[in-house]
Formats: structure tokens, C-alpha cells, sequence
């Protein structure tokens, strides 16, 4: 287990967190033995599978106002399984919402506006602006050599990636849990070399630099607090950055800028959009790419919404999202899924007893709403023994002992298509069977999430234990031992710890910046 106090500098005491394991339970944390179990996992036909799919057609050309963009979405959107009719569905939402609205989300595939004309310089600014520009092109140039190599180490992993495992002191990435590890490996590798993250100091407290650690939306918090602490990914000089970070808090913006009584959501989309514009305006790096090397994140619901307050912001930039809803323009070529986590207090249960030890199939407490969960508890609550599902939990039981002593914990979605369940059941080592439709798992672009989970469609919960009865008891202790591999890359951990989830996202975005090239500004 960790050992807070020996780890300087302490993260503010807002995020303060720890892992507590059962004393049944070895520790798992430092105690994680590898299993090489032979076949790698190539799945190509997956969202956003990146190492797996990787072909130049995926790289995206940005070119920003003085250009052509290129960057649109439909050529992000192109191959990939985006429905374009939830779109337009999610946009007629949005605009109707949006009474006397003061921007609108263009129509699906329009170009974007004409850049405005330049203002006429004097001669003498004109050459010294020329210079300037000429010197910031040649360190844009040099950036995209840098992302230029990275991208042929990896293009050269995956394709050999049955050469034997890259030397690493702390974690070397193997097995079918991984979509390929070798190259993930690798390309982990090139991030740690490479990858500068610039974030805004524009912005104060509490909607800009902080957020939510306790919380549904903890991960929120955690990550702009930790992000905000990071010393060896992040560069103060934006001119050496590869992705720039706006550090609003969709969160604190609902706490404190929503208007509840009115109902009135529009604040949210009005100050992303003054905040896009005063960096735009401050400095050249959001023209330049319209945004695409640009990254937001959010747990909360509204943060697709929120993202929605300027349209390069929602099409262009990765936005990094709990509410993944693929029918709500979640595009996950260019997107990132945030795993969700409810945080209830500093120390979260980590652990618990292998298939032995759980005599209960599958476990699910929970409100009923949204859209899937009615369906779950009209077939499964009080139906069968086997199958605990329960709206409220029985008096006196322990949500985490029941996850415990389940061999599976149903993780269906709520009010948005993220269920914290799924990071509760991999930190119990209980296996995740998540139940939802149009949702991109997170870190699925790494992760083989078949060979640790199930998933289910809401269409096939009638079939919910007939699913889980046809998994043999081998395969159940497989999964459950890659459940068990998986669990550093689901890690909260301060300050933050190499392969763990604050890395895996930013990997994540790492992969998605990798697909865009921008060019100087003509
Ligand atoms: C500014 O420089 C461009 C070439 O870079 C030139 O075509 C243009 O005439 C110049 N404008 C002024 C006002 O000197
Ligand atoms: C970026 O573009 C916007 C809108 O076209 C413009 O108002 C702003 O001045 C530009 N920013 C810079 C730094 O040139
Ligand atoms: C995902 O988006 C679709 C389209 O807006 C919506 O019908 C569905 O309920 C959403 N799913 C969840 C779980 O929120």
C-alpha cells in the first residue's frame, strides 16, 4: 500500500487521497505479479484502436486562419462508427436550449467561416512580425519532426510486435489485456520522451485551475489539480508545446455559474467561449490549428455541452469526457473517455478474494434512472438468487463487501452513459460487465477490454445470467487475473505515479495529438 508521508510534495489537501486494502486481501498494490498468458490481442475493428489501426490516412491536416481547415469533422469523423444522426439530434437539443442563442454549433460538415481579412500592418511591423512568425514556424516545424519520429517508432512497433518486451524498471506492459502491448509500450515510452503540455495560466479559482476531488466527478478535480502540480510533461514556454490545456472545470461552473432556478445552462457555453476567445486573442496557438491540439476536460454531464460553446472546441479540440455518448458527437478518433469515480472520502477499498471467495454471480445496487437501468431491475431485481440486484441496498450489507464477494458487478449507466461502478469493481478485482449502448470505454485504446470484462448491450439484459453462466470458470479466473493487471492503469495516485490513470489519459491524448499535423500559418 502506499505510504502518503513518504512521497513530497503532498497534493492540496482538497485531493487528498490513499488506497486502504483488507487485511485478507494481500496487498495488491505493490504485491502485482505478472502473467504473460501467450496471445496478444489485436482488435482492430474497436474505437479509436490506434495502435492497432494506425495508417497515415488517420493523420489529420491542421492548418489555422491564413489557411485551409483541414481538420473538420468529417475528416476526423470518416471510418469511424459516429452516428451523424444523434449528432444533428444532440445539436437541434442544443440549439432549441438555447433561447435567443448567441452562438450555434454549424451544420455537420461545413466549412468553417472565412478567416477575417489581416489588418493592414505598416511596412516596418510587417517585417518585424514576418521575422517573429518566421522564428515560431521554424519551432512549430521542429515540434511536428519531434511527433513525426515518435509516430514511426510506434508505426514500427506495431508492426513487430512480437519482439521481445522494452526494458522498463517499473511496469512492462504484457498480455491479451492490452490491444498490443508492445506497442503500447513503446509508444509510452516516446510520450514520457517527448510530449509538452502547456496549460493557460489565464483563469482563476474555483472554475479555472481546480475542481471537484470529492465527488461523483472526482476525476475531474484530480486531473486539472494534478495537472496543474506537473513538473516533467508540461512546459511553461507554449512555443515548446505539443497540446494546450484549458483548465475550466465544467463542475464548478454548474456549481457556481448555473442559473437553477432559470434552468438557465447557456452561462457555461457563454464563458468557454470567453475564455477561448481571450486565449485566442493572447495568443497564436488556437488560430494556428483552430483548436485541434487543444484539450478540455470533464466529468460532469453537461461537459459535452459546455464543450458545445464554440464550435472548434466541440469539433476540432480533444475533448477529454466522462459522458463518452457516441449519439452525443463523443467522436473517439479525436475524444478521450474519462473514467468515472465517486469519491466518497480520502481513502478508497482496493482488493479483494479471487473466484473462491465469491459465492455471488453478479451484484448491482443502484438508483433506477436513465435510460438502461429501468430495464436491469424490471428482469433482475428480486428474480433470482444468483443475480443480487437491488435498487436499494438491504439493511445492514456493505456495498463494498458485496462487491467483494461478487464474481461479477453489473455496471450499467445512469443519467449519462459513464458508471463509476466500473472503476469499483476493477479496484475489488470484482469483473466489470458493463451494460450500456453508444459508450466508448475508457482507455479503450489500449486496453482489450473483452479480456477482462463483459459487455452487454441493453437489448440483451433478458440474457444477463445465461451471459455470464456461459463464462467457463478458467476463463473467469483469467479475466479476473487481468482485471488485476488493469488495475495500475485505473490508479489514483498522488502526486501521480508512471502507468497510472492520470498518465493513461494523458497517453491518451498523447495518441489523439499524434493524429493531427499543423502547419505554420501562411
Ligand atoms: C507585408 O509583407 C508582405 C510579404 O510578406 C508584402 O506582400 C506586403 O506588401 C507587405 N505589406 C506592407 C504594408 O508592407
Ligand atoms: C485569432 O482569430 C480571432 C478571430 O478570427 C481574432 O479575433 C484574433 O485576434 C486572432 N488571434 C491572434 C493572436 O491573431
Ligand atoms: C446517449 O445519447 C442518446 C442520444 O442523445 C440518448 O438517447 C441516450 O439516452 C444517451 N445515453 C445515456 C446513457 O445517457
Amino acid at each position: 500500500m502506499r505510504n502518503l508521508s513518504s512521497h513530497p510534495p503532498p497534493p492540496p489537501p482538497s485531493c487528498f487521497y490513499g488506497y486502504s486494502t483488507k487485511s485478507m486481501v494481500s496487498c495488491t498494490l505493490v504485491s502485482l505479479v505478472l502473467v504473460s498468458l501467450g496471445v496478444f490481442a489485436l482488435d482492430s475493428r474497436g474505437y479509436g484502436s490506434w495502435l492497432s489501426s494506425y495508417a497515415p490516412s488517420l493523420t489529420v491536416e491542421a492548418r489555422g486562419s491564413g489557411g485551409v481547415l483541414l481538420a473538420s469533422s468529417t475528416s476526423f469523423g470518416s471510418g469511424s462508427n459516429i452516428s451523424d444522426e444523434g449528432l444533428v439530434e444532440f445539436q437541434k437539443e442544443v440549439n432549441t436550449s438555447d433561447h435567443g442563442s448567441y452562438f450555434s454549433l454549424p451544420p455537420i460538415g461545413a466549412p468553417s467561416p472565412a478567416p477575417e481579412p489581416a489588418a493592414p500592418a505598416s511596412e516596418e511591423s510587417n517585417i518585424s512580425n514576418t521575422r517573429r512568425k518566421r522564428r515560431k514556424d521554424t519551432k512549430l516545424e521542429r515540434l511536428e519532426l519531434g511527433l513525426a519520429r515518435a509516430r514511426a517508432a510506434i508505426r514500427e512497433a506495431v508492426q513487430n510486435s512480437n519482439r521481445p518486451a522494452l526494458a522498463d524498471k517499473d511496469y512492462v506492459p504484457k498480455g491479451p489485456a492490452y490491444r498490443n502491448s508492445y506497442a503500447f509500450h513503446r509508444s509510452y515510452l516516446e510520450m514520457e520522451k517527448l510530449l509538452k503540455v502547456y496549460v493557460y495560466e489565464e483563469g482563476e479559482p474555483p472554475i479555472f485551475h481546480d475542481g471537484p476531488c470529492l465527488s461523483i466527478y472526482s476525476t475531474e478535480g484530480l486531473f486539472i489539480n494534478d495537472m496543474d502540480m506537473e513538473n516533467r510533461l508540461r512546459t511553461r514556454d507554449p512555443d515548446r508545446a505539443h497540446v494546450f490545456f484549458l483548465p475550466f472545470s465544467v463542475v464548478r461552473m454548474v456549481q457556481h455559474i448555473y442559473q437553477r432556478d432559470r434552468r438557465d445552462m447557456s452561462p457555461l457555453r457563454r464563458t468557454v467561449l470567453a475564455y477561448i476567445n481571450d486565449i485566442s486573442g493572447k495568443y497564436p496557438y488556437w488560430n494556428r490549428s483552430l483548436g485541434a491540439d487543444h484539450f478540455m476536460l470533464s466529468c460532469h454531464d453537461w461537459g459535452p455541452y459546455a464543450s458545445g460553446g464554440h464550435s472548434h472546441l466541440f469539433f476540432n479540440s480533444i475533448r477529454v469526457l466522462c459522458n463518452a455518448n457516441m449519439s452525443e458527437g463523443f467522436n473517439p478518433l479525436k475524444d478521450v473517455s474519462l473514467p468515472e469515480m465517486n469519491m466518497r472520502s480520502a481513502v478508497v477499498d482496493v482488493g479483494g478474494p479471487s473466484a473462491s471467495g465469491r459465492p455471488i454471480l453478479a451484484f448491482f445496487a443502484g438508483g433506477n434512472h436513465g435510460p438502461v437501468r429501468p430495464v436491469l431491475l424490471k428482469h433482475w431485481k428480486d428474480k433470482d438468487k444468483d443475480m443480487q440486484v437491488h435498487e436499494y441496498l438491504p439493511k445492514g450489507v456493505s456495498y463494498v463487501d458485496l462487491m467483494r464477494k461478487s464474481k461479477f458487478c453489473l455496471c450499467p449507466s445512469g443519467y449519462e452513459v459513464a458508471s463509476p461502478r466500473i472503476m469499483e469493481a476493477i479496484y475489488l478485482e470484482c469483473v466489470p460487465v458493463t451494460i450500456n449502448d453508444h459508450y466508448v470505454l475508457p482507455l479503450s485504446d489500449v486496453l482489450n477490454w473483452k479480456a477482462f470484462s463483459v459487455q452487454v448491450s441493453v437489448e440483451d439484459i433478458p440474457n444477463l445470467k445465461n451471459i455470464l453462466m456461459s463464462i467457463s470458470p478458467r476463463q473467469y479466473i483469467r479475466m479476473q487475473r487481468r482485471v488485476k493487471i488493469v488495475q495500475r492503469h485505473f490508479m489514483l495516485n498522488g502526486p501521480p505515479k508512471r502507468f497510472d490513470l492520470y498518465h493513461m489519459l494523458l497517453h491518451s491524448i498523447w495518441l489523439r495529438r499524434l493524429n493531427v499535423r499543423i502547419h505554420p500559418q501562411d
